[in-house]
């Protein structure tokens, strides 16, 4: 099922949390909201499941508006400070949930087995939510928004609490169930998104700031290539010249810290510099022991969008 969020806005009192965000994800797509606390994440997933009114806009999940409450069936929701009754021994709390959900009655017990299963729930499944530790009541959080076998997730910092086990197994579980699934989940973990979405929406103050995949992120942060090359057996100082002068570089840099020396090549826009920075080596007969390209990390190109 496909959603649909268009001009979405919310405010609280004169702050607007969420200020006229429209996107859309596909079925089979994991997308990653990122954004700084109070970037209005949370605020926008509470809207698209329904779960406070928005001010204006609208949330359509395969063209229906979510408003009608119709849609909520379809949709597991995993909120941030995820509710549980601590009275409830975890079988029964996730047995209620299914029945919440209209999970036919001779398929709950399978269905709550599963949710144990995957969950990896099993050795703590008789305790009541209560005593459970904090990773395992989000574990619980997980299992209940899952449990109805919904087309869409909305999972609001799903592996906050887990052990880093139990967050590579989550992690595989979301891209398994992406991809016959729609999928939204709230992170502060840049490398797990990475690995775990196909797309990133990067939200400020309300607002979406970036939209698109780790690559195309990157290409828009960078503008140009930068390579890092590790060249031996010449003097540091002959080749920043040597690498200086190549039509094709802009600029070249010098590095040398705790992962090791080498240098910073930057192109002019739209030129590569590769061929040149290794026919040069082999001229000059220095040795290139490594030419790879540099990649903005994921955290910087966040700070930049977000810092102000
Ligand atoms: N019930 C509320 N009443 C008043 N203000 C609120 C309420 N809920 C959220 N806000 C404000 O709206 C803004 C967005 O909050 P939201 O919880 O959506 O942020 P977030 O991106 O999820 O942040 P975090 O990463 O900390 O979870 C914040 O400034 C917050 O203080
Ligand atoms: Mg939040």
């Amino acid at each position: 099922m496909d959603i649909k969020i268009q001009h979405l806005t919310k405010s609280y009192g004169f702050q607007k949390a969420v200020d006229d965000i429209s996107f859309s994800v596909s079925t089979g797509e994991i997308l990653g909201f990122l954004g700084p606390n109070g970037a209005g994440k949370t605020t926008t997933m509470k809207m698209i499941t329904n779960y406070i009114p928005m001010d204006t806009g609208e949330v359509l999940i395969d063209g229906r508006s979510v408003q009608t409450g119709e849609m909520q069936r379809h949709i597991g929701y995993l909120p941030e400070n995820n509710p549980l009754y601590p009275e409830m021994p975890v079988m029964d709390y996730l047995a209620f949930c299914a029945a919440l959900q209209r999970v036919p009655k001779a398929d709950i017990p399978q269905r709550v087995r599963e949710m144990v299963r995957v969950c990896g729930l099993d050795i703590e499944k008789h305790k009541k939510i209560g005593e459970l530790s904090k990773g395992y009541r989000q574990r619980v959080g997980l299992a209940q928004a899952m449990i109805h076998d919904p087309a869409i997730l909305i999972l609001d910092e799903p592996t906050t609490g887990l052990d880093p086990n139990q967050i590579v197994e989550i992690r595989e579980l979301i891209r398994q169930l992406g991809r016959q699934k729609t999928v939204i989940l709230s992170t502060h973990i840049l490398p797990e998104v990475e690995v775990t979405c196909d797309r990133i929406l990067i939200i400020n103050r309300g607002k979406i700031v970036a939209d698109g995949t780790a690559e195309t992120l990157r290409a828009q942060a960078q503008g140009q290539q930068v390579l890092h090359a590790r060249i031996e057996d010449g003097e540091p100082g002959e080749i920043l010249q040597a690498l200086q002068a190549l039509p094709s570089v802009a600029l070249v840099d010098f590095l040398d810290g705790a992962a090791g020396s080498g240098f910073l090549i930057e192109s002019r826009p739209n030129q590569s510099s590769n061929r040149a920075v290794f026919q040069l080596c082999v001229q000059r007969k220095w040795t290139l022991c490594e030419l790879i390209p540099f990649e903005t990390r994921l955290e910087d190109i966040f700070r930049n969008l977000t810092m102000n």
